[in-house]
């Protein structure tokens, strides 16, 4: 499963880059108000820091012909740019006329298997099921997800799954063992996911020990 940071923040960016697992990053308009700058200014500079990892941009747009004329300025700014469209009918027909362009695209705002069904079916790159607001609505995100993957293994579809709105460790760990291509996941999550309190202990343990034993390798 690769690792997708869920960020707008550069520092976030660069933070998870320089630990060596950054393999993507999905931004949204609200993560991109969340930085405090102007929206092109975050998303160029992403761009300029990662230039060879997807990153998703989305459109605002919600008509056919707007979702396209933003599209294909979205895929001016690097050749690395995905392009987040939400499952709409006008998005789903905007998703085919971009894939035929050769734009990579993310459908979002995905809740269901057959949404994402019908994604596969245009030829999205990517789909973004969003889990943890299925949660908050106390459905099941991880159900949905579950059967995303299912159908996507039975038809051969050959869209990568982008789990959404992860919102916990956990959800990371089952979005892991179920195959998921990608979870997207925000910084905090991430930093709790590399820390383990017996780590810690065992590591304090061991140093308390190399020092009674005198041990001193340089
Ligand atoms: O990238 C979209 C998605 O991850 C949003 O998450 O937490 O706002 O539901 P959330």
């Amino acid at each position: 499963m690769k690792i997708f940071v869920d960020t707008a923040k550069i520092e976030e960016i660069r933070q998870v880059k320089e630990w060596g697992i950054l393999e993507g990053i999905t931004t949204n308009p609200t993560l991109l108000s969340q930085t405090g700058k102007p929206w092109k200014e975050a998303a160029l500079e992403i761009l300029r820091e990662v230039p060879d990892k997807p990153v998703s941009l989305e459109v605002i747009a919600t008509d056919f012909e707007g979702m396209l004329k933003e599209a294909r300025e979205l895929a001016k700014f690097g050749d690395n740019v995905v392009v987040k469209i939400p499952f709409t009918t006008e998005g789903i027909k905007a998703v085919k006329v971009l894939t035929a362009e050769g734009i990579k695209t993310n459908v979002t705002l995905v809740f269901s298997s057959l949404q994402a069904l019908v994604a596969g079916k245009i030829g999205a790159t990517y789909v973004s099921p969003f889990i943890g607001r299925l949660d908050d609505i106390a459905y099941e995100g991880l159900l949905v997800l579950e059967e995303i993957v299912h159908l996507y293994e039975i038809y051969g579809i050959e869209t990568e799954i982008i789990a959404a709105s992860v919102r916990n460790v956990d959800h990371v760990r089952r979005c892991a063992l179920l195959g998921v291509d990608i979870a997207t996941i925000p910084f905090s999550i991430i930093k709790q996911m590399l820390y383990h309190p017996l780590t810690e202990i065992g590591l304090k343990r061991f140093l308390e020990d190399a020092k009674k034993a005198n041990i001193s390798i340089l």
